[in-house]
């Protein structure tokens, strides 16, 4: 409920910007890690735009969870350079290493998988995060030692 109010109160402080869609949103996920779908009628409302503008948008940019992450974010570098140097090789690692899809939590609710379009490291690509913390020449032995470690 406290996370509502708060998200009541972000809606409030940017509904009569211009673009007010996106920076409401980023200040959204934010505070509260996500963007709650029972938060998009308020915002729709809020905008005068429809249910469907909004959750379009959450929808279309990659950056917006619509889901609480795990414990750890774990982001695999999907751009131009990584892919041609092995990150789709690493990414379908990580997949079957955490179990689960992007966008998705490893069923022990530590690790979420997302995508992520380049983290400025193209020249030590693949490259990846940890809870932001930026890793560059991955290889799948590396990728499995850093989340053994991430574990404890
Ligand atoms: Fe992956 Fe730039 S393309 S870091």
């Amino acid at each position: 409920a406290a996370a509502l109010a708060s998200i009541a109160h972000i809606i409030e402080q940017h509904q009569d910007e211009q673009g007010a869609l996106l920076p409401m949103l980023h200040a959204i996920q934010e505070k509260v890690g996500f963007v709650p779908a029972e938060v998009v009628p308020t915002i729709a409302n809020a905008l005068n735009i429809s249910r469907a503008e909004v959750h379009g948008v959450i929808t279309y940019y990659h950056f917006f969870r619509q889901h609480p992450a795990g414990k750890q974010v774990v982001q695999i570098c999907r751009a131009e350079a990584c892919q041609a140097m092995g990150g789709e090789a690493l990414a379908e690692h990580a997949k079957a290493a955490l179990g689960c899809n992007f966008h998705e939590t490893s069923a022990d609710g530590q690790f979420t998988l997302e995508p992520v379009y380049c983290l400025g490291q193209c020249g030590c690509a693949p490259s990846m995060t940890i809870n932001n913390d930026v890793y560059a020449r991955m290889s799948v032995e590396k990728f499995n030692r850093l989340i053994a470690a991430k574990r404890g």
